[in-house]
């Protein structure tokens, strides 16, 4: 894979969609970045994709969801493979506002959004799409200080932000289909680029952060950076444990960086 590319939306629960990208990444393969809709009775977008993917993605969102009806824009956290599309559905979906936090919001203004599109709400409290609630949860690995997750209670999926990313070899349609092994390393290798502060956290409190998500029995969990994991909640847990001992990354440097494009160029 030599560029972004969108694959085809599924459905993945009841009313819930996974619009499934993949990034290639120079010398580590591939990092899924998936945006989700749960079609509910006020329908909520988690994510806006990637914006070098902006005209595949607002048509495969078209095709899910009549854009005026759409209520919600769930923003997991403000970084650009979260965000990258997010103009273009403000002005496609003027009914909907964005969920975020204060200092979500303080980011987002950085960029004029105005604030009467944006629903503030924290960790723990609740929003009503009119025949579920969703949960905003704090996910155990996170890399901006603004990350909310959330838990749907209808089909009790966890959308868990860039929590339980991992970097993979190949495209897959879920994460069962990756090799214990295979997940584990690039479950470790993704969380120690994105949150290496993990290595360096007190282990009795990354143990009860793990075990609020393992409290919630979900039975899907939905990463931004990982196919949709059905019933893998505890394996995902175990491999996320196993980052306190892990070694945090650095990528490479522009020598290695120059070797790498090299090798692709001849490939
Ligand atoms: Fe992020
Ligand atoms: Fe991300």
């Amino acid at each position: 894979m030599q560029s972004p590319t969108l694959f085809e939306s599924r459905r993945v629960a009841p009313e819930t969609y996974t619009l499934p990208a993949y990034l290639p990444v120079p010398g580590a393969g591939i990092l899924p970045v998936n945006a989700f809709l749960i079609h509910a009775a006020q329908p909520l977008l988690v994510d806006t994709g990637l914006a070098a993917l902006k005209s595949d993605f607002m048509k495969r969102l078209s095709q899910l969801i009549d854009l005026e009806d759409l209520a919600w824009i769930w923003l997991t956290h403000t970084d650009p493979d979260h965000l990258g599309n997010l103009t273009d559905v403000l002005a496609a979906a003027p009914n909907a506002r964005i969920v975020t936090t204060f200092l979500g919001m303080g980011k987002l203004g950085l960029q004029q959004i105005p604030t009467d599109r944006v629903y503030l709400l924290n960790p723990g409290q609740k929003l009503d799409l009119g025949d579920r609630t969703v949960t905003a949860i704090k996910p155990p690995s996170f890399d901006a200080p603004e990350t909310t997750g959330l838990f749907d209670s209808k089909t009790r999926t966890l959308f868990s932000a860039d929590c339980f990313g991992a970097l993979m070899h190949q495209p897959a349609q879920t994460a069962l289909e990756i090799t214990p092994d295979a997940l584990h390393e690039g479950l470790v290798a993704w969380s120690m680029v994105d949150a290496p502060w993990l290595a360096m956290v007190d282990a009795h409190a990354f143990d009860r952060a793990l075990n609020t998500v393992h409290q919630l029995n979900a039975e899907m969990v939905l990463s931004s950076h990982l196919p949709p994991a059905p019933g893998m909640v505890d394996a995902l847990l175990t491999h996320l444990r196993a980052t306190r001992f892990a070694t945090p990354a650095n990528g490479p440097d522009q020598q290695a960086f120059e070797q790498i494009m090299a090798q692709i160029m001849v490939a």
